[in-house]
């Protein structure tokens, strides 16, 4: 399939920097996407984030702006909050933080102190770096303690995080991660956090979509503060939110600015309005279900052909491999993969014994197969497609990794990509 769109302002004043954009529409269009922090935004998205509301300054917040001329500025935001908190059940959002890394930094600002302890999961086993792991500033300016997930089942062992949480205090307890292929209790780490006298936060960034669409239970009834990218699962614009009870409004806001950051990207802001609009009709919520049948039928076709699943499956939109037992390094089998049309990222499994820049894993997801309409019935193919792959990755064989590429763009070219089509 070659695609249609044409950027003519663009190509006309940088033809070099067009071409480019046209090649990643083209690369988005012909592979099969399987990174679960990506997704396609809609036209409409894509529109909102392109708009002249790039062009204003708006430090503060609507109806307390340190510029003038905010009239439409505070409408678009007003909007882009008040649909947050419907659609989340929330007191308070702030649409404000640039990034899923920005806004958690700004929770620290707002509860915590230099120095003072915090706990999360460690990023090897499905962690963010932005709960305290050591290489993050988190790690290097909070002491970071961390939980994991049991050697034997993967899970997180709640006595074990309840027994840090009761010994180290922790003003913060973030739950949520980049590689949990598990329904996250929120509840259990509401009770814990309780006892612990911590505030507990809820990272939602990967689950946020699902969540919205009901098909993951909601951290707002436990948690204190809910943080979140909305360019994953969510299917908006890169950026992110801090939701809150009421109490803790103030706190938060005041850290995102002047705390943390200037003028909001406002741009950003109406295209994560209109994806919140989005996420509210009845059609998100299928997505949200199919987004979960696909993740489960991959899963399933998976460990049908012998790959080892962390956890043993999923319930969300992910999936972790460990490929020790294929014979392959993660890192190896991503590349090849890559050749073959099939983008993935190569992660470290919990317990790895290999480095993280050349793991054993590879960790995939459905939110952007699912954007393009494929079903629980294409599943088994993809999974085919993979176990291939990763056998082609061993062997060395570039003619099966060609051939992988020409059936995934043959089967892609049926299923046009929200963003990439001009209709
Ligand atoms: C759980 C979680 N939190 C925070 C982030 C950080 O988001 P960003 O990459 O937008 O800074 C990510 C990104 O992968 C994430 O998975």
């Amino acid at each position: 399939m070659t695609l249609p769109l044409s950027h003519p302002a663009l190509s006309a004043t940088d033809p070099e920097l067009a071409a480019l954009v046209g090649a990643e529409e083209q690369l988005q269009a012909d592979t099969l996407r399987l990174i679960p922090s990506e997704n396609y935004v809609s036209q409409a998205v894509l529109e909102a984030s392109g708009t002249v509301l790039q062009n204003k300054y708006s430090e503060g917040y609507a109806g307390r702006r340190y510029y003038e001329g905010q009239q439409n500025i505070d409408q678009v935001e007003r909007l882009a909050t008040d649909r947050a908190k419907a659609l989340f059940g929330a007191d308070h959002a702030n649409v404000q933080p640039y990034s899923g890394s920005p806004a958690n930094l700004a929770v620290y600002l707002a509860f915590a102190e230099p120095g003072d302890t915090v706990m999360g999961m460690a990023l090897p086993m499905g962690g963010h770096l932005t709960h305290g792991w050591g290489v993050s500033a988190t790690g290097k300016w909070f002491r970071g303690v961390q939980y994991g997930v049991r050697h034997d089942t993967g899970l997180i062992d709640f006595d074990e995080v309840r027994d840090l949480a009761l010994k180290e205090r922790p003003k913060l307890i973030f739950c949520g991660g980049t590689a949990v292929p598990r329904t996250i209790d929120f509840a259990a780490f509401g009770e814990i956090a309780r006892e612990a006298g911590a505030v507990l936060v809820a990272d939602v960034a990967h689950i946020a979509g699902l969540i919205a669409g009901g098909a993951h239970p909601s951290p707002v009834p436990h948690a204190d503060v809910v943080s979140t990218t909305t360019h994953k699962t969510l299917r908006g614009p890169r950026g992110a939110m801090l939701m809150s009870r009421e109490e803790h409004a103030r706190a938060i806001d005041k850290a995102v600015f002047p705390g943390l950051q200037g003028g909001p990207h406002n741009q950003t802001t109406a295209a994560i309005a209109v994806a919140l609009h989005e996420a509210a009709q009845p059609s998100f919520r299928d997505y949200a279900h199919a987004v979960v049948a696909n993740a489960r039928a991959l899963a399933e076709a998976l460990l049908a052909r012998g790959f080892e699943l962390v956890s043993g499956g999923t319930d969300n939109h992910l999936i972790l491999m460990d490929l020790t037992p294929k014979d392959v390094p993660g890192k190896v089998a991503a590349k090849a993969l890559d050749r073959a049309g099939i983008v993935v990222n190569y992660n470290t499994v919990p317990y790895d014994p290999r480095k993280p820049f050349d793991p054993s894993g590879v960790r995939i997801g459905t939110p952007s197969l699912t954007s393009r309409g494929l079903t629980a019935a294409h599943m088994p193919t993809v999974a085919e497609w993979i176990d291939r792959g990763v056998t082609a990755a061993r062997t060395g064989d570039e003619g099966a990794l060609a051939a992988i590429r020409a059936e995934v763009a043959d089967l892609m070219g049926a299923f046009p990509a929200p963003g990439l089509t001009t209709d």
